[in-house]
């Protein structure tokens, strides 16, 4: 197995294939995991059965509340695009889950149809991010909790619910909220890690709405500097292994008219501790 950095985030694994993964090599990939928070492999053989398979190996498979999913294999969510759709899932930054209380541990992709060209997908180091806020930024944001929401993207009018994404989503009734804290300690790393997202994070706990508009948009600004991102150009046999825990993600919609098809598993977590 070899092992390479990728841009400003992440691990390319080659060297190996995750169906045909060794107890040892599965020992390594933990490692690797709890090191970088994302890694991409290439040219893998992945059909659903094994992409089943590796998740199961990894951790405890979470289904997402509101994506369809295959109809064989209902523990796979479709990351799907029409030719005629023009809004995609996943498009602005988040973190997958970070609505439930136990938000998914990581989440699994695999490419299955893609465009000729686009639907690259970024990912952003929260860790990283975090070790570079300044003194001043990190005691502001110290013992704070976070409120976490999906009403307004899949809730009643919510932003999913009226684009032409909706045929492709369901559960509406299943939305909610969780707290979590702003600074986590994260389980494996040990890392400090910045724990909230454009996606789904509404505001401060005991804050109003607009002081916590004020400052997230600052954490946000941070973040999004070209030293915590990178972009990922999805090739037949392409699989991305993120930890929700510690990275954001979004899917560039810059390929109108064509097809996208993901596969995503999410394994699922634990609470998350304040650091
Ligand atoms: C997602 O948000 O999980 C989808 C990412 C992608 O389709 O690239």
């Amino acid at each position: 197995m070899q092992v390479s950095s990728f841009e400003n985030c992440g691990a390319v694994v080659s060297g190996m294939q995750l169906a045909k993964m060794t107890d040892s090599e599965l020992d390594s990939l933990r490692t690797l995991f709890a090191e970088h928070g994302l890694l991409f492999f290439r040219d893998q053989k992945l059909p659903p059965e094994e992409h089943l398979r590796f998740a199961r190996r990894f951790g405890d498979i979470v289904v997402n509340k509101f994506f369809k999913t295959t109809a064989e294999y209902p523990e796979i969510a479709e990351v799907r695009k029409e030719k005629n759709q023009q809004t995609n899932i996943g498009g602005g930054w988040h973190t997958d889950h970070s609505y439930d209380e136990e938000p998914a541990l990581g989440s699994i992709l695999v490419a299955r149809v893609l465009p000729n060209t686009g639907g690259n997908t970024r990912f952003a180091d929260l860790a990283a991010a975090y070790d570079a806020l300044s003194d001043p930024l990190k005691e502001r944001i110290e013992g704070l909790n976070a409120v976490h929401s999906n009403k307004h993207l899949y809730g009643e009018n919510g932003l999913y619910r009226i684009t032409d994404l909706a045929e492709q989503l369901g559960g509406m009734d299943r939305v909610g909220d969780a707290t979590h804290p702003v600074v986590i300690r994260h389980p494996q790393s040990g890392r400090k890690v910045l724990y909230v997202n454009p996606g789904h994070t509404i505001q401060f706990q005991g804050w109003d709405f607009a002081e916590s508009r004020e400052l997230l948009d600052e954490l946000y600004a941070h973040v999004t500097q070209p030293q915590f991102i990178c972009s990922f150009d999805w090739q037949p046999g392409s699989v991305t292994f993120w930890d929700n825990r510690r990275t954001w993600h979004m899917a560039d919609n810059d390929y109108q008219g064509q097809k996208r098809l993901m596969h995503r598993i999410t394994l699922a977590g634990t609470a998350l501790n304040a650091a």
